[in-house]
């Protein structure tokens, strides 16, 4: 039995976790879950969206499941998602991307991981007005930070018997910085002979991706770089609805949907819990419950190919309750 911590986020986040845990739950998962509040009404309680209650949790499980959080408009606070990555040095954004069947996209087989770096580069937060019509911002690449990224990436892909890994860069034009990381990455592949190491330039990635997205396998990139083409990616297998991310540290990880807290459709009953349910069977995997995770991820395929009962984002009429039932049958 392994305890992990559970943020149930607000807006719709109360909802998808009912129904995420409760799939678990009925697919045998030993999980205890250790539950923390977080997000705006934590705010309006305790006065803070992110309480050290909940930090400290995550410490001493090392593994949180994290529905959604509002960000709190026009208040002081920082959003809880970038504190909670700074405060528990969260270095990596996983972000894999893979077709389900029966999600209408333009392309088939695309499987796809995005190891985006999640500490430095222009999110350094590093900017400077140098003077009423001018502002510098600094791009920050250190070979501490790329070194592990990459390493990152590759003990991923042997982990998850992936065949490539792919270093992304703009090294012809930032020679020096991207080139850093250029150097890191190809110091680190030398110890994975077993993996194949590519490079490839950020604009044609990007060109590739939206013609043959099937090429392409673990993809390893800097922070600015990652965080678009994530997005590219997650629009490839149909959008939000299914995106799902994992933001992991050394000995630490906070697995978590893409999307936000959907604040119009909360308390609906309509919110499509699959991008937290793919967020959770990633996380079984990352904890070693690898064939509860399967068990699930085959249940989930199986309801959405047969495309009967499905939420409205999906294109069906299905409550997440009536959705999240059907997945259960289907287990
Ligand atoms: P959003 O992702 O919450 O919503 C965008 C649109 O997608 C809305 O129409 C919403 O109804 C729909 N949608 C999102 N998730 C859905 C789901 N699971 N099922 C069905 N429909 C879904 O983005 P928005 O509106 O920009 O942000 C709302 C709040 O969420 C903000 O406070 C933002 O800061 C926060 N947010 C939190 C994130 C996190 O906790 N990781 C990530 C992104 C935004």
């Amino acid at each position: 039995m392994q305890t992990v911590t559970l943020i149930p986020g607000d807006g719709i986040g109360p909802e998808i976790s009912d129904a995420v845990t409760d799939i678990l739950k009925k697919a045998g998962a030993q999980i205890e879950w250790d539950i923390q509040t977080a997000g705006a009404d934590v705010l309006e309680k305790e006065g803070n969206p992110l309480p050290e209650r909940v930090i400290n949790s995550i410490k001493k499980n090392k593994v949180a499941l994290k529905a959604p959080v509002t960000t709190p408009i026009g208040t002081g606070f920082r959003s809880v998602n970038v504190a909670l990555r700074k405060t528990l040095d969260l270095y990596a954004n996983l972000r894999p991307c893979k077709n389900i069947d029966g999600i209408k996209t333009h392309f088939n087989n695309v499987d796809i991981v995005i190891v985006r770096e999640n500490t430095e580069d222009l999110y350094a937060g590093i900017e400077k007005q140098i003077d009423n019509d001018t502002v510098e911002g600094i791009k920050l690449i250190t070979r501490k930070a790329s070194t592990r990224i990459v390493k990152f990436a590759f003990d991923y892909a042997v982990k998850n018997g992936r065949k490539t890994v792919t270093a992304v860069s703009k090294a012809n034009i930032c020679k020096l910085s991207d080139g850093l990381f250029l150097e890191c990455a190809r110091e680190v592949a030398k110890n994975y002979p077993k993996i194949e190491y590519k490079e490839i330039l950020v604009d044609n990635l990007c060109m590739q991706l939206v013609q043959n997205p099937e090429k392409f396998d673990v993809l390893v990139l800097p922070n600015l770089y990652g965080d678009i083409v994530s997005d590219l990616c997650a629009g490839l297998i149909g959008g939000l609805g299914i995106a799902q991310g994992a933001n992991i540290g050394t000995d630490t990880a906070v697995f978590e949907p893409v999307h936000g807290s959907a604040p119009d459709i909360k308390g609906q009953n309509k919110a499509n819990p699959t991008a937290l349910l793919l967020s959770a069977i990633e996380m079984l995997k990352y904890i070693d419950q690898y064939e509860v995770a399967l068990k699930i991820e085959k249940a989930l395929n199986k309801t959405i190919s047969e495309g009967t009962v499905l939420t409205a984002d999906l294109g069906g009429s299905a409550s997440t309750k009536q959705y999240t039932e059907e997945i259960i049958k289907n287990l």
